[in-house]
This record gives C-alpha cells, structure tokens and sequence, in this order.
C-alpha cells in the first residue's frame, strides 16, 4: 500500500452577516463528502473553515441591530456551526477570520509583500458620507442613472437600463446609508501589485490542476492584462489595521483566503501531530485543495496564488470550482418560497436526503445544479429507500427468524460479489475526482443487481416450501454482504445510514478497505428501519414556511393604496391567518410628501434585512413628515406589492384612528429594532 496522503481542504469562509442556504450547503456538502472519502480511505485529511468576519456590510448591520460587531459574529458563528453540524457536515474546525492568528498571518503575509516591492500607495478619489464620516463602497451609493434618468439606482450599474457607470457619474447622488449628499475626498490607498505575477500565473493557471472551463476563463483575465489590487479600506472599518499605517484597514478580501491558514493553525495548536509549516511552507509535499464557487474564482486562481508565491509560501494544488444552485429550474427566490434556509431545511426534512442528491447531480464541471423539488423526492424515496435499504430490510427477517441472526458462511452469487468487487477501483475514482454522480450512478446500478438477483431467487417464497432454509438462509447472507458493500460505497455520502448500518450488522465503524472482505459466521443485531421515504407534504410545508409572501387568506384590505383601512375586522379568523401576517418593526428613514397625492407619504422603512417602499394615507396627521424620520412603527411586512400611480408600495404600516387629524402611527417599546417580528 502507498503512503497515506497529507490533505488539506478548504471550503469558502461564509460571510457572516447572513444565514446559510441551500445554495451554500451544495459546497459544504460537496467539501464534506470528498474529505469523508479521503479519510475513508485512510489518508491524512484535515477539513477547515471559518466565518469571514470583517467588512463594511458587518460594522453597520451590527450598528443597525445596536450590537458590536463582534456580537454580532459570535451569534452568527453559533447559528452557522449549528447549520453545518446537523448537515453533517464535519470540519475538523470552524474557525473565524476576526481571530488573533488570522490577524499575525495577515500582517506576515503582507510584510513580505511589502518587503518583497509588491505593494504600492496612490491617492484614490472616492465619495464619502460627511454625515457617516466614511467612505462609500459603490454599492451604498445610490442616485440617478446618468444614462436613462431612472431614480433610486445603486452604485455603478443601472437596473433600469443595465448601464454600467463610475458613481462619480450618478446624478443626484445620496448615501444609501445616511441619505446624505455624498462629497469627493481623496485618501491613500494601498495596492497589492498583482501584474508582478503575470508570468507564474500564466503558468500555474495552465498547470492541469484546475478545471478546463476555469482555466479558460483565467486565460481571458489574464490575457487582458492584471490590474493592481486595492487591498486597503478607511477607517471606520470592522476589519485589521494595516501594520504601520494607522487609520488604514485590510479590505476583506485580502484576509479572508489567510482565514483558511488561520483556522489551520489554530487547530494545529490542539493537534501536536499537525505541523503547520510543513503544510504552508514553500516545497511542502501536502495537498492543499480549495472548494469554492464559481463567483469567486480570481480571488482564488490569482490573488491569492500570487500572495502566497509573494510571502515564500506554497500554492493550493487545486481549486476545485462548482457551479451555482437553481430551485425548481430558476434562481432562488423568497416569494416562490425556493430560498430555502438549511434551518428551514433541517426543520422539515433529514440531511441525508439532501446530501444523496447533491452527491447524484454533481459532476466535476462548473455547470449549475439543480434542485427539482419533485424530482428530489422521487430520487431519494427510489435509491435509497426504495434500492439500498430494501435490500437488508428484505433479508433481515429470515436471518433472524431462521438462523437467530447468524449470517452463514460461503457466498451464493460469486459473479455478484465480483462484480461488487471489482466496481471499487472505479467508484473509488469517481470520488477521487469529484465525479460524485458518476459514483452514485455505479453504486445504484450495482443495488439494481442485487435487487434483481434477490428478486430472482425469491426467499419470501422459499422460506414456505420444506426443506430450503438453507438456500433461504445463504441467499440472505449474500444479500446482507451486499448490502454492507453498498454502505460501504455510501458512507461518505450517507455518514448517517452508515452508523446505523454498523450498529445493525453489528460491526466496527466500516472504511473503505472493508469492501475486499465479507462478514461470514457473524451475529447481526436487530433489523430497524434505516431510512423513510420523503413525504411530499414535507417539502410542501418547507416551501410554504420559506415563503416570506404568505398568500393572504383574507380578502384584500385596501392593501398598500395609501388609505387606511376603512373597515375593522369583525369576523373571527384562524390562528393560520393572523399568523401568516408577517408584521415587523420598522424604521422609518425616509418620510415625503408624493407630488400629486395630498394625502400621501411616501415612506423609506428599514425592516432589518431589507428596506421597503411604502406609500401611507397618513399625510393629513402629518403634515412634517420629516418629523416621522428616525421613528420605529411597525408594518405589515407580506402583504402583496402593490402598483401605484406613484410607484409600488412593499407593504402597509400600521395605525390607528378614525382618519384626518386623528390617525396615530403605532410603534412599539424603545428598543425594539428595526426587523424584529411581532409574536
Ligand atoms: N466570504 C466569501 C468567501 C471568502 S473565501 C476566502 C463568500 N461568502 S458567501 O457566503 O457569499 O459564499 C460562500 C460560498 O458559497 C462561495 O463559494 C459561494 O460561491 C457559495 N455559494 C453562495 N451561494 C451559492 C449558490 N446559490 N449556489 C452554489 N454556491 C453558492 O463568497
Ligand atoms: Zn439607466
């Protein structure tokens, strides 16, 4: 046998300023079901990952939720282990990039950049908020499109007519965050000087450890020409301080891929056997792989390759790139009920019957994967229940009832147990590159062999004639070998139904080599069921519960057209009813009059996550409406978008009084924050 091999994997630092969804979950699933494999197989394989913590977005959703940001990370690092435990998905550790190694590393990494000539300073023009005192990232700049006029647009593109634009070029150009005007101020920025490595990367692009299509896409990049890379940010930024530049913060790219190293070392320092230096060191003979999706390759085929070659440190062996997951055939989508959380997820269905059927769809292309809800259903009640399980569920019985549990010795289908036998090499390299579909293809069509030859030899039927218990009993025994070479085959796939399986037949957690034995002369423990089929009201009730847009079961108040509702609910409803009403605190950070429409607002509420338009027919009560600005009330946050003369209105805001002068505004308790749900 070869040596076993030194790996180190990687899956993409989640941000952490939101909650995993099934999209994520395709790369920490694939991650995990490739580590499992290797450490099946007895290789030396050490799984990582973090939250990647800094940023602009973070600082201010925690200022919004009146948190420090550092709260606000530990709550989401807690809410995402948690997500990725009951996955199964199993991280040797899970680690933040706000920790103290990733902050030596970063300023390590960097020095050497800075020592080595790689990193240059110029003066950068950019738009701050003089009410905020930052600096704006394009996508908190909002204004008008300087090519069609559209109002409200973000940044540096136009939804409206697709233009792509500098922000300096929007007319009208507020702070998406304060609503102030913004002012162009110039500030020093630091540069890592990426055209330095055109020539390794030209290489190692080409090196065959990447993806063909990755690799093409890397060719075109590359033969435009290598920009510089803005590496810094200006404070306030939640993030680490440049060594020796005060005031001046690493941009969050530049210490997220060091977050990978930072998790490894702060493992290493639990784990004696684990030598740092000999997995980063420049000639390390380790493996190092990084799963990510395909939205982020040049940070990971050429920043980051060329920081490493820069600092004396080794480069990934691979980067393996997926493709992007669509629900139902289309990007997921919160009012289809398709943007599924993993907790919803985990709320309604197993993990397994999710993992079986990312594993059946993913090759090892960059192509787009998607989840058929129907066809997801029907796939895992047909494979696993309906081929793998039924196998020992069938032959399970007759060995206990027959032999009290004992399977026999000798083997009742020699071609069977060869063709098991010899199917391993090949699923074995199916894994080993990523072809997991392919793997799974092979695994099910050997379950169909065994499923066709049991079905041939009918032990149901035997088992009532005289004198055949002993062919009852060697055909079971063959179909329990089976049945342990098909768990065997799954185990990386289905960590779960093969703990089961090991405690069922009564064995010691399987690996891979175990496939080349068979169990003869052996007690089994009682037979209980190892899996249950998906019932199709599950995912129904997963959709529905992912649907922020809860159909409205009453008939429509006069929903968002700017009146009040004129008549009060008398009739009784369900506690269905009144519990799909979505209502949430709001913050009103925008309150204007609407041209045209005297008894009108037009109303910017923050609810949390998102920001709404709502217009309100408060106009009469307020005749200030800037008096409204900065005030909490709360809305009705899923009622149907509705058109206007004026624009769309995302929801009602709710107040009481019989109208005119005497409408009053609800809002609740101080310190209720914008987002929370009324319970
Ligand atoms: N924080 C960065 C990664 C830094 S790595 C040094 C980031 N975070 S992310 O939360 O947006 O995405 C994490 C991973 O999930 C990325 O690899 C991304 O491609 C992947 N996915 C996010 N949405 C996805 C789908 N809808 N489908 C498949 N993968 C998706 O990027
Ligand atoms: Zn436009």
């Amino acid at each position: 046998m070869s040596e076993p091999r030194q790996i180190l994997v990687t899956s993409a630092l989640p941000y952490a300023n939101g909650s995993i969804h099934l999209g994520h979950m395709l790369e920490y699933i694939q991650t995990d079901m490739w580590v499992r494999f290797q450490k099946l197989l007895g290789n030396q394989c050490i799984y990582v990952c973090a939250d990647d913590a800094h940023g602009s977005a973070i600082m201010l959703r925690a200022e919004k939720e009146g948190i420090t940001p550092e709260q606000l990370i530990a709550n989401v690092q807690a809410e995402h282990s948690g997500d990725f435990a009951d996955f199964l998905v199993d991280f040797d550790n899970f680690h933040s990039t706000h920790s103290e190694e990733n902050r030596e590393l970063s300023s390590l990494i960097y020095t050497r950049l800075r020592d080595a000539g790689h990193i240059a300073t110029r003066s950068v023009t950019q738009y701050f908020d003089p009410e905020k005192g930052m600096f704006l990232a394009d996508r908190f700049i909002k204004g008008t499109c300087p090519k069609c006029a559209a109002e409200d647009q973000y940044g540096d593109n136009c939804e409206k007519c697709g233009a792509t634009y500098a922000p300096t070029e929007l007319k009208n150009p507020k702070s998406a965050i304060s609503g102030a005007t913004p002012e162009l101020r110039d500030s020093q920025h630091f540069f890592f000087k990426l055209p330095d490595f055109q020539a390794m990367l030209q290489q190692w692009t080409r090196s065959g450890t990447l993806q063909e299509a990755v690799s093409n896409k890397l060719a075109e990049w590359l033969d435009s020409g290598l920009q510089e890379w803005d590496i810094s940010r200006d404070a306030p930024y939640f993030g680490f301080e440049i060594p020796d530049e005060p005031g001046k913060y690493f941009y969050v790219w530049l210490d997220a891929p060091i977050g990978y190293m930072a998790s490894f070392k702060n493992l290493c320092a639990r784990r004696p056997e684990l030598d740092f230096d000999a997995f980063w060191k420049e000639d390390s003979t380790a493996e190092l792989y990084h799963f990510i999706g395909k939205d982020i390759v040049n940070f990971h085929a050429l920043f980051w390759p060329a920081m490493l070659e820069g600092s004396g440190l080794r480069k990934p062996t691979g980067i393996n790139v997926h493709g992007y997951l669509t629900v139902n055939g289309a990007k997921m989508s919160k009012s289809r009920g398709t943007f599924i959380k993993a907790r919803t997820y985990l709320d309604h269905l197993a993990p397994e019957y999710l993992r079986y059927y990312y594993a059946s769809k993913l090759g090892r292309g960059v192509d787009d994967l998607d989840l058929n809800l129907d066809d997801f259903v029907q796939k895992v009640n047909s494979d696993l229940v309906g081929k793998v399980v039924n196998i020992a569920s069938r032959c399970a019985g007759f060995i206990h009832k027959g032999n009290d549990g004992v399977l026999v010795a000798g083997d009742a289908a020699p071609e069977l147990s060869e063709a098991f036998l010899n199917a391993a090499p090949s699923i074995a390299e199916a894994y080993e590159g990523r072809d997991f579909a392919r793997a799974m293809r092979e695994i099910m069509a050997l379950a169909d062999r065994a499923n066709a030859w049991i079905a041939d030899k009918a032990p149901w039927a035997l088992a009532k004639q005289e004198g055949k218990q002993d062919e009852v009993q060697a055909i079971c025994a063959q179909g329990i070998n089976l049945f342990r070479h098909l768990v065997i085959f799954l185990k990386p796939v289905l960590p779960v139904l093969a703990a089961d399986a090991e405690a069922f037949l009564n064995v010691a957690p399987l690996t891979w080599n175990d496939h080349l034995s068979r169990l003869e002369n052996h007690k089994l423990n009682p037979f209980k069921a190892l899996m249950s089929r998906i019932e199709p009201a599950k995912v129904e009730a997963m959709v529905a519960a992912s649907k922020e847009d809860l159909a409205a079961t009453q008939p429509a108040a006069p929903a968002g057209n700017g009146e009040l509702a004129k008549d009060p609910l008398s009739a009784e409803i369900e506690f269905d009813t009144f519990a799909a009403v979505d209502l949430r605190v709001a913050l009103i950070v925008k309150a204007e009059a609407v041209e045209g429409a005297d008894k009108l607002l037009r109303l910017t509420l923050d609810i949390g996550d998102e920001r709404r338009n709502v217009f309100s027919g408060i106009k009469s009560a307020y005749p200030d409406p800037a008096k409204l600005e900065g005030r909490l009330t709360m809305m009705v946050a899923n009622l149907k978008p509705r058109k206007m003369r004026f624009g769309v209105s995302e929801g009602m805001v709710m107040a009481a009084g019989p109208g005119g002068e005497e409408i009053y505004l609800l809002s609740p308790d101080s310190g209720a924050k914008p987002g929370q749900r009324i319970k």
